[in-house]
């Protein structure tokens, strides 16, 4: 078994070592992640700190936070963070901790004027500056200017999604999918009339469950999860019954830097397209063009440990009259549950001494069989983790 010490001799260029070979740019030529990747608790450590933290995570929808004061949280693994209207009128963000004993400051969603913290009531302003704190005068200790929450950084894309990122020296998120934006105006030209829905609840299945209880948890780690979900070279061989849901005889699915598109006819609908995009890392984006418009988000893939992945938050956005009703009822139900059969049977693989890494398939017109957006996300996880 390759251990972390020997991959990080192979990033620095070891010349004698076969394995493990790093994606290569060219999709066509390109090895896929060593499988220590998918079983190491310190690589897994480091993809939480050099990827997780340093990347944009949905935080939810700019409707929450129109006027001065509203305010979001949301949180990354075991960071929780608060996204709010300052009033200026710009959003900030910053980790939801006080810096007196570290209590959490602010809870759901809401309106303040001031955040006060609910253990000894010191008091910030929407800047995250400390404004008032009983018995300050007669503590040297405390220098009242200095004191400022931590912030963390805030984007918003398309004028409707709220992301952060811890890593405030981050590059601004939405000059960098300017691509991505256009694409999904170009499917969905109401996009900018859109509004955050309650999740439609899904009626479980009488045979088959739903969706979440089919496809979660998966004992597999999350870029088995979202490599599968990224190519649909499985899709014949591994679920029967998926052309019910939508065609693959001129299924695409492209590779961008920080995104991936699939896109397909749809059963049910005459000329309808069904289409996901993926925002690397984990957030998927879906809709069928043909319907009334909407775009339902999910965060498809949250890692817990090296082996273990479950859902995360998602929105679900449509036109303000929107009365719910669709055309198209898909039911994921099943192909979830062959979708975590399939990764948990991969998952396997990787401890198994006959593996250790593979190729990536392609094809030049992204048809069925290619698994250039798998490589795509790979080498997104590659640019973060094995820079060291
Ligand atoms: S922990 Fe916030 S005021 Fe003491
Ligand atoms: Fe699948």
């Amino acid at each position: 078994m390759m251990h972390t010490h020997e991959i990080k001799r192979e990033r620095m260029g070891n010349a004698n070592l076969i394995y493990p070979k790093l994606p290569s740019e060219d999709p066509a030529n390109s090895v896929t992640l060593h499988k220590n990747y998918y079983t190491d608790q310190a690589i897994f450590e480091q993809e939480k700190q050099d990827l997780f933290y340093k990347t944009w995570h949905y935080g939810g929808w700019v409707g929450d936070l129109k006027e001065p004061g509203q305010y979001l949280t949301t949180s990354l693994f075991d960071q929780n963070v608060i996204i709010i209207r300052g009033q200026d009128g710009e959003l900030a963000g910053f980790y939801n901790v006080c810096k007196h004993r570290g209590h959490t400051l602010l809870n759901g969603t809401g309106r303040v004027t001031r955040i006060t913290c609910p253990y000894h009531s010191w008091v910030y302003d929407l800047k995250g500056q400390l404004k008032r704190a009983r018995a300050s005068e007669t503590t040297p200790a405390l220098d009242m200017d200095s004191v400022q929450l931590t912030p963390i950084n805030v984007d918003v894309v398309a004028g409707l999604f709220v992301f952060f990122n811890l890593d405030v020296d981050a590059p601004a998120l939405e000059p960098e999918l300017s691509e991505f934006v256009a694409d999904l105006e170009r499917e969905i030209p109401e996009l900018r009339d859109l509004v955050r829905s309650a999740n439609p609840r899904e009626e479980p299945d009488p045979e088959t469950g739903t969706f979440l209880d089919n496809a979660y948890p998966v004992e597999a780690n999350w870029k088995i999860v979202m490599e599968n979900f990224l190519e649909c070279y499985h899709c014949k061989p591994g679920h029967p019954g998926v052309e019910a849901l939508f065609a693959l005889n001129d299924l695409t699915y492209e590779g961008h830097n920080l995104w991936a598109k699939q896109k397909s006819s749809v059963a049910g609908i005459e000329g309808g397209k069904q289409i996901f995009w993926t925002l690397f890392p984990n957030l998927v984006l879906s809709t069928v063009v043909g319907e009334k418009p909407y775009l339902s988000m999910f965060v498809f893939a949250v890692p817990d440990g090296p082996t273990r992945t479950l859902p995360g938050y998602g929105g679900y956005y449509q036109l303000p009259d929107d009365d719910g009703t669709r055309i198209l009822k898909q039911n994921f139900n099943q192909v979830g549950a062959e979708d975590k059969a399939l990764c948990e049977a991969a998952q396997r693989g990787m401890r198994s001494l006959g593996y250790e890494q593979g190729v990536f398939m392609y094809t030049p017109d992204n048809s069925e069989c290619t698994e250039e957006a798998s490589h795509a996300f790979s080498r997104f996880v590659m640019r973060y983790v094995s820079k060291n």
